[in-house]
């Protein structure tokens, strides 16, 4: 009877935490579908209501800017690192170490480490292209492996990617061919590629999402969104290219002066456990996880594999330069005739 009685109180007292339980205004800057189960999951386990706004990296990033002065998000999940890195840089988020560190890769702490504690890594891949072969079969095309292959004249209007203004995706892909190729190489390389481009897309997994559909035969995107279009059952085939290639290291802040610091922390401390990464897997988001102990899918790209360049996030992650190169790509790049 006593056991009863206690399990009815325990009800009434969840029940009104639930209600009394506060909210969380989310920006989201990884896939939709993630982003939904990410804010279910974490209403589910806290009962706080959490309001979640889906925009790109880049996005994100002008958003938490604009909103410096009176800031409306609490927490910013997800999206490429480097603007969250900028972020940090420019005192747009907030400093914290969270208890749950201990479990994370060495990779994920770096990222906060070099960061002053304003950001840390929640997953991680590696970016590629990918490839609609029932198109590229139609269209009598050779499969291409490199990145330079995207840059031959039979793929003119073949070859879709995001802006790298909006996409953090795109920004990657930019960045990665300044390491790679040096700046002239680098920039010599979006100017040819340039002259292939059918659309530039605001989100960066749109391009590969169109390759899905038909609408485009090549998407550069993060390799583990052109493997999520396969397992979706689209003809979809994904390509490390030859000459090696840039990564992301998914990252999380805090919005500085958050309005619900409280529930910001509860969060940030829950998308780093196991248990909520493992979310990843109920929607096809196959990027490398930061907690140790979180699911690996059969489908996630193997990084180690992969030849992946040495990619210096400080550099281009740090504001002076990530403005500088959307403004020498805006001028250089975009403005060309194709
Ligand atoms: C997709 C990828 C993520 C990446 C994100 C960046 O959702 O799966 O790994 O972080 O794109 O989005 P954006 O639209 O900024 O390129």
């Amino acid at each position: 009877m006593r056991s009863i009685a206690l399990g009815v109180s325990l009800l009434a007292f969840s029940a009104g935490a639930a209600s009394a339980a506060g909210k969380l205004n989310l920006y989201c800057a990884a896939q939709e579908e993630w982003c939904q189960v990410m804010a279910r999951g974490f209403e589910d386990a806290t009962g706080i209501d959490v309001d979640m706004t889906r925009k790109s990296s880049g996005e994100t990033f002008a958003q938490v800017k604009a909103e410096e002065a009176n800031p409306k998000g609490d927490v910013w999940w997800g999206g490429t690192g480097d603007p969250h890195l900028q972020a940090a840089e420019e005192g747009l988020t907030e400093p914290y170490i969270s208890p749950m560190r201990a479990e994370l890769h060495p990779w994920a702490i770096a990222q906060a480490e070099s960061a002053g504690d304003r950001t840390i890594g929640i997953y991680s891949g590696a970016l590629g292209f990918g490839y609609n072969s029932d198109l590229l079969a139609a269209n009598g095309l050779p499969e291409p492996k490199c990145w330079e292959d995207l840059t031959k004249p039979e793929f003119k209007g073949h070859v879709q990617m995001a802006n790298p203004n909006s996409s953090g995706t795109a920004y990657t892909t930019l960045a990665t061919m300044v390491q790679m190729f040096g700046e002239d190489g680098g920039f010599d390389y979006m100017k040819r590629l340039h002259a292939n481009i059918n659309q530039y897309t605001k989100s960066g997994s749109a391009p590969i999402k169109a390759a899905g559909q038909g609408e485009t035969t090549v998407g550069i995107v993060f390799m583990h969104d052109a493997v999520a279009q396969t397992v979706a059952g689209f003809p979809v085939v994904t390509v490390a290219p030859c000459e090696g290639t840039g990564y992301e290291i998914g990252s999380m802040s805090i919005i500085a002066g958050a309005r619900n610091m409280d529930e910001a922390k509860q969060f940030y401390d829950w998308a780093l456990s196991a248990e909520a990464q493992n979310l990843a897997l109920g929607v096809n988001a196959f990027q490398v996880m930061s907690n140790v102990a979180a699911q690996k899918s059969e489908f996630a790209p193997d990084l180690s594999a992969i030849k992946l360049i040495d990619y210096d996030f400080k550099k281009y992650g740090s504001s002076d330069e990530r403005k500088r190169l959307l403004a020498k790509w805006d001028s250089d790049v975009s403005t060309l005739p194709q």
